[in-house]
């Protein structure tokens, strides 16, 4: 199965999950890079306020076709219980209807959060699962134990 890690971070730690994700399935890795400013505390705000509408914004063009991929994973900060607005504008932009889709989030909290606002995206997607990871930069043993198990439920062989 031919496998694509799509992913945005602001701080690494989706970067992180995503690049662990990958070398554990043998997959290509496409970051989505925001275009607007998201560092400082201004931009943690406004971050916050445009993930909350369900804002898109604008990316970088991206390298890789989904359409070339059977299954797509793809990586998200929760931001205001939500995905980052680049990962919004991403499954906006990129239609994986009929493909293998999985999710993964990282985020502040322990409760899962920002599934169903994602899974909207995805309508017409087979959807494999979800993997949410507690700041895995500051607890990669534990998150790269999670992710191991994780990959395993993908069924990717
Ligand atoms: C604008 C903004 C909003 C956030 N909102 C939430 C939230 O609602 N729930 C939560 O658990 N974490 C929240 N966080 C924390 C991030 O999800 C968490 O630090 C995540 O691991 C960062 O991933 P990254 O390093 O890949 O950017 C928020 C962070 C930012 C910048």
């Amino acid at each position: 199965m031919k496998s694509l890690v799509v992913y945005y971070t602001r701080t690494g730690n989706a970067r992180f999950a995503a690049e662990t994700i990958a070398a554990e399935i043998g997959a290509d890795v496409e970051e989505v890079i925001d275009m607007k400013n998201r560092s400082g505390k201004l931009a943690y705000l406004t971050g916050g306020a445009d993930a909350r509408r369900g804002k898109e914004t604008e990316i970088a063009p991206t390298k890789k076709s989904p359409a070339d991929y059977d299954l797509i994973i793809v990586g998200t900060p929760v931001w205001a219980s939500r995905p980052a607005p680049a990962i919004t504008t991403y499954l906006k932009k990129n239609n994986l209807s009929g493909k293998k889709v999985a999710l993964f989030f990282t985020q502040g909290g322990k409760k899962p959060s920002a599934i169903d606002q994602t899974k909207a995206l995805i309508p017409n997607s087979e959807f494999l699962g979800v993997l949410t990871l507690i700041e895995p930069l500051d607890n990669k043993a534990e998150s790269e134990k999670q992710i191991t198990e994780w990959c395993k439920t993908l069924n990717t062989n």
